[in-house]
């Protein structure tokens, strides 16, 4: 068993949190899950849009919530990657229909993880999100070699 890295990232603005996210950006490839956790208002939604629009080197990129649709796909130059937000997800019998099996073999970006359940993969990188002062923290574990070297 490899140990799961840890790395602590202060965000002291949006604009650290759409840096941060671009990074991840470029080391990630299809079969990976990035599971953005944090209370509300966190920051998982500007971390997931700025991950995508850097993914699709369009920083002009519509980015809508997930919340009602649950899931949205988009192809980038990362690969494709389905951008789940859970909050309202009816436990994890209800991912069959929203496609998960399948969607894992491409990226998958997923709000409010803690409701994959059992599904929740082994080998994802995890980005807690949490406030601090007018900012926020970020702790990123998992992706063992590749944490140490984001791009
Ligand atoms: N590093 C940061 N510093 C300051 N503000 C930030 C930072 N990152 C994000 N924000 C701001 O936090 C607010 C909430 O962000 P966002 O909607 O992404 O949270 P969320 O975790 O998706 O919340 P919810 O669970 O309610 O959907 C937004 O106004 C966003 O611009
Ligand atoms: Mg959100």
């Amino acid at each position: 068993m490899l140990a799961r890295p840890t790395a602590t990232y202060v965000l002291p603005d949006l604009a650290a949190t759409e840096a941060l996210a671009a990074r991840v950006a470029r080391a990630m490839r299809p079969g990976d899950a990035i599971l953005l956790e944090g209370p509300l208002g966190a920051g998982k939604s500007a971390f997931a849009r700025a991950l995508l629009r850097a993914a699709a080197a369009d920083p002009a990129l519509e980015v809508p919530s997930p919340t009602f649709t649950l899931v949205q796909t988009y192809d980038t130059a990362r690969g494709v990657v389905h951008h789940y937000d859970l909050w309202r997800l009816d436990g994890p019998a209800a991912l069959d229909e929203l496609g998960w099996d399948d969607a894992t073999a491409d990226i998958v970006l997923v709000e409010w993880p803690d409701r994959l359940g059992h599904l929740s993969p082994a080998d994802s990188l995890r980005i807690a999100l949490e406030p601090e002062g007018e900012g926020r923290r970020a702790t990123l574990s998992g992706w063992p070699g590749r944490l140490e070297a984001l791009p």
